[in-house]
């Protein structure tokens, strides 16, 4: 199956989120497809079940999406149960696939504490019946907080994600096209 289409909904606060969703939007337009990028007040109207591939990514606020990810997913799945699209036992609908990002700065107990945030993003299109192609998590620096940006269990993650970090999440996204393919 060839992917054609693909929407990128992130929420960021202080810009690590929005630069790896950038990264992501190339890599998907690399490998060919149309991409949307939208902010979760933005996505309101918007049908996830448009897309081929529906890209969502939050950082990690206290070990959970951040509320304006959180609101948007939640209000789709009343929708979508209103519409009688949550089913029992989560059929996959064909040709429905997601993938999850998520950024974080894992200070306390490192990516310990973000995946409670990603895989909650994941049940979502889990209900929806969306195949989860993949969870990425990206260490990024926690601006405003040296602190926890270098004393951390993850060490010194200044100036993350890197330019050398957002090379390779846009090779990852070509690449997770081309494998569709394959
Ligand atoms: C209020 C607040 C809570 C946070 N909670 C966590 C957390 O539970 N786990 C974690 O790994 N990072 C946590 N962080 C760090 C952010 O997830 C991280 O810096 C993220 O990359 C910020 O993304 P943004 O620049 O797109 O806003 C927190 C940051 C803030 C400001």
């Amino acid at each position: 199956m060839n992917l054609k289409s693909a929407l990128i909904i992130s929420w960021s606060n202080t810009g690590n989120t929005q630069k790896v969703a950038f990264a992501i939007k190339e890599g998907l337009e690399e490998a060919g497809l149309k991409v949307d990028l939208k902010k979760p007040q933005e996505a309101a109207e918007v049908d996830f079940f448009g897309y081929d591939l529906v890209c969502i990514g939050s950082p990690s606020i206290e070990w959970q999406p951040a509320k304006p990810i959180a609101d948007l997913l939640k209000a789709k799945l009343n929708l979508h149960r209103s519409q009688g699209k949550i089913k029992p036992c989560a059929p996959k609908v064909e040709g429905k696939n997601a993938l999850i990002f998520c950024t974080y700065s894992g200070p306390h107990t490192g990516i310990e504490e973000a995946t409670p945030a990603g895989k909650t993003m994941r049940q979502y299109f889990e209900h929806f019946g969306f195949n989860v192609v993949a969870e990425w998590y990206i260490p990024s620096e926690f601006h405003g907080r040296e602190d926890l940006s270098t004393l951390g269990m993850l060490g010194d993650i200044r100036g993350k994600p890197t330019a050398k970090d957002l090379v390779k999440i846009k090779k990852k996204a070509c690449q997770l096209v081309k494998a569709f393919g394959e």
